[in-house]
């Protein structure tokens, strides 16, 4: 994920929840309110998957950094590297433009660390997760953001200035 910032998304009603799952539920996973608290939608399994299979595309819009720039909720940015050194950011923020895996919590404290059961990773210019063990029907995917995504932005810059 993008070390570009986060908001709240801890907001959930009954009719949106109903909405976006009209949206977004496919065979292979479907839309619930968080088994974190305060962390608004999460992803649970509708089948069993074994360790290491694949399980969806991080899909959304793509954008250059100075679009990124300008927009204000950077908390579905995702960045992907070129073999070049360059980069571009996915955007799933809008709904038109991704796919389920838009809502997929990250890991923040050491006993979420526990529960982490999914990993995301780069093929070519595509972002997918992937499961780290076996996934139940009913288990919430959790990922890792990585490690600048819950910095505020003064401690980002202590990040990068370490590098
Ligand atoms: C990519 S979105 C995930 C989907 C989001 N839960 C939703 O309902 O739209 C990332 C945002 O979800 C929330 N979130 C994800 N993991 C969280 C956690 N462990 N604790 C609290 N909030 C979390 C934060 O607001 C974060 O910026």
């Amino acid at each position: 994920m993008s070390d570009l910032g986060h908001s709240k998304h801890n907001k959930s009603s009954r009719k949106e929840l109903k909405e976006l799952k009209k949206i977004f539920d496919n065979n292979k996973f479907y839309l619930n309110k968080s088994t974190i608290k305060q962390a608004g939608y999460g992803v649970f399994s509708n089948k069993n998957f074994k360790a290491k299979s694949r399980l969806d595309e991080y899909i959304g819009e793509i954008i250059d950094d100075e679009e990124g720039a300008k927009r204000n909720d950077k908390s579905y940015f995702f960045r992907v590297f070129h073999k070049d050194g360059s980069s571009h950011i996915i955007d799933a923020l809008p709904h038109e433009h991704s796919n389920i895996m838009k809502f997929v919590n990250g890991v923040k404290t050491p006993q979420q660390r526990k529960r982490q059961n999914c990993e995301a990773y780069q093929r070519n210019d595509k972002i997918y997760y992937r499961a780290l063990r076996d996934i139940n029907v009913g288990d919430e995917l959790l990922v890792d953001y990585g490690p600048t995504y819950w910095l505020k932005p003064e401690e980002l810059e202590k990040f990068y200035s370490k590098m």
